[in-house]
């Protein structure tokens, strides 16, 4: 069940269509939860995906929205509760992946990283808080959150950020929503980033392996299901987050 009896097995995925949060999809959908496929380009991707879980007859959706857009942030989940009805879970997996020295970070490319990263599952969140009331939210964080990885400097703090109000939210929303964050390591490369640079890292990881999608995905399920856990962080990365600052080594 969902955070607790009575919610609805419904959940929302951001960046649901392609790469990690399509297998977020597929494990909420194979734990038995109507999804609400959300996607910002992927279209042809999202449509395939829904055909592939049985489509609207199977209870499915999906739904587009450029999550830079606050209004389109803001209508998105009250659209899809009047369309389809309750949401019991929020998945915020949407991101975009940067890597630029702090010295090179200025004003602009700062709000850019905290628009996608931060602003919009916030206020997702929040809107999850007025409009659903009840239930359980997954931030997708990143295993930098416990390091000093200067190099990610407006992703990785973006990230932090999602984590601090991950805990926040937990205590302030409690016991009506429970919100807690997954963390993980090198999964795939980010569509910005060659495969090979992020295969040339893994032996730097303590279990010598990348982290299958499949696996984070579990994790969001296990978490919106698991109603004894609130504001805690799941790492999911091989054991990289206990190596300290830039671990891997990137550049
Ligand atoms: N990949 C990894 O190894 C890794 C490692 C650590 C943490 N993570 C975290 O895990 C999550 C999933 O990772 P990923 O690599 O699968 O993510 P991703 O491919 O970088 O991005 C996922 C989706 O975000 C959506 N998105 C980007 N900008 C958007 C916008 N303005 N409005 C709406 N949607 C937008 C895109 O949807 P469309 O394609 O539909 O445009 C994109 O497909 C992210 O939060 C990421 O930070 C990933």
């Amino acid at each position: 069940m969902a955070s607790g009896s009575g919610e609805a097995r419904r959940v929302l995925v951001t960046g649901g269509a392609v790469r990690i949060g399509q297998a977020i999809v597929r494990a909420f959908a194979a734990a038995g939860y109507c999804v609400v496929i959300h996607y910002r380009r992927s279209e042809a991707a999202a449509q395939a995906l829904l055909a592939e879980l049985g489509g609207v007859q199977a209870g499915h959706c999906a739904v587009q929205a450029d999550l830079l857009d606050c209004e389109q942030v803001a209508g998105l989940l009250p659209a899809v509760v009047r369309s389809g009805g309750p949401v019991g879970v929020l998945v915020n997996s949407a991101a975009v992946y940067s890597r630029r020295p702090l010295a090179e970070t200025d004003a602009r490319f700062l709000a850019e990283a905290y628009a996608i990263n931060f602003t919009a599952p916030f206020l997702l969140m929040r809107s999850f808080e007025k409009v659903c009331r009840t239930g359980a939210i997954v931030n997708l964080l990143d295993q930098r959150v416990a390091q000093a990885d200067f190099r990610a400097g407006a992703y990785g703090l973006a990230k932090k950020s999602l984590r601090d109000v991950t805990e926040a939210a937990a205590l302030e929303w409690a016991p009506r929503i429970r919100v807690n964050g997954v963390a993980p390591g090198l999964v795939m490369a980010p569509p910005n980033v060659a495969p090979e640079k992020m295969a040339a890292l893994i032996p730097n990881v303590p279990t010598k392996k990348a982290v299958a999608p499949d696996d984070v995905a579990k994790a969001c399920v296990f978490l919106a299901e698991m109603t004894a856990i609130t504001g805690q962080t799941l790492f999911l990365d091989g054991g990289l987050h206990l190596l300290g600052p830039n671990a891997t080594g990137e550049k």
